[in-house]
């Protein structure tokens, strides 16, 4: 069986964003799981593939490619999570107990700690396994979205809050900055009446990367034409978007 799992992040697409560590410990490595995306998404699973080929060039390595299921949505989003986290330990866990490297890699995209769920399987597994684990950081969608951007998320030292869109819409105002992650709904129309600013990225940090930014009122238009227009060119969309008040 393995004895230890790298859950490894590799930034938000392109290998330049691969930290020097991460670099290394894939050059390192010879072993690494990948998810196997299905559908318009298996371009992420390839983007990962290609990435460890860039990295790796001709060295012998492996990949196993595990099949988690999408996500049941249910009434209870949270029970739906658990329940999805839990079949995905238990494949995870059959693939790690036929592993006989002694390590290995797992790609994750974006930084590990930020709206992933592998930290929770990985305290899934352990509880059931003997396996050691680390995680190593990578450079998340929100900060290359805000440096593409050239806007500081901290400006007046003002807080920064994360959201998707189940806790976007239960804000009644949007004071301080918020980054959000996850959003397939145009959350941003709810906060249209007042004076903010967005900046709206998809496939950030790729060749495909695309921004939108100024005023929501003038712009929430335009973010809707190009979430249709991407969307149908690629078959799917992977957006992040920051709202600021006008005055921060
Ligand atoms: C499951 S979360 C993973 C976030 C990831 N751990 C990170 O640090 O960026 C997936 C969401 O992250 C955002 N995201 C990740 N990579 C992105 C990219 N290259 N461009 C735009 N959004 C991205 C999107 O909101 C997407 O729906």
């Amino acid at each position: 069986m393995l004895k230890k799992l790298y859950l490894l992040g590799i930034g938000p697409g392109d290998p330049k964003y691969l930290t020097q560590e991460a670099k290394e410990l894939i050059e390192r490595l010879s072993l690494f799981l990948v998810p196997q995306k299905v559908g318009a998404k298996e371009e992420l699973t390839e983007k990962r593939t290609s990435l460890l080929k860039r990295i790796k060039g001709s060295t012998h390595y492996e990949i196993i490619y595990l099949p988690f299921p999408e996500r049941e949505k249910g009434s209870n989003y949270r029970e739906s999570v658990k329940e999805w986290r839990l079949k995905k330990a238990q494949i995870l866990k059959n693939a790690l107990l036929k592993i006989d490297t002694e390590e290995a890699g797992f790609l994750i995209w974006g930084d590990p700690t930020i709206y992933d769920g592998h930290i929770d399987i990985l305290k899934i597994i352990e509880s059931e396994l003997t396996i050691e684990w680390e995680v190593i950081p990578g450079l998340s969608s929100f900060q290359v979205l805000a440096a593409k951007g050239k806007l500081s998320l901290t400006e007046l030292s003002t807080p920064l809050s994360f959201h998707t869109p189940r806790t976007l819409r239960k804000l009644k105002h949007i004071e301080h900055p918020v980054v959000v992650f996850l959003d397939n709904y145009e959350t941003f129309n709810l906060f249209k009446k007042e004076p903010l600013q967005i900046l709206w990225g998809a496939y950030v940090g790729t060749e495909d990367e695309v921004y939108v930014k100024g005023p929501l009122i003038d712009k929430a238009e335009e973010i809707k034409k190009a979430r249709k227009n991407y969307k149908e060119k690629k078959g799917y969309l992977m957006e992040i978007y920051l709202l600021k008040p006008q005055n921060e």
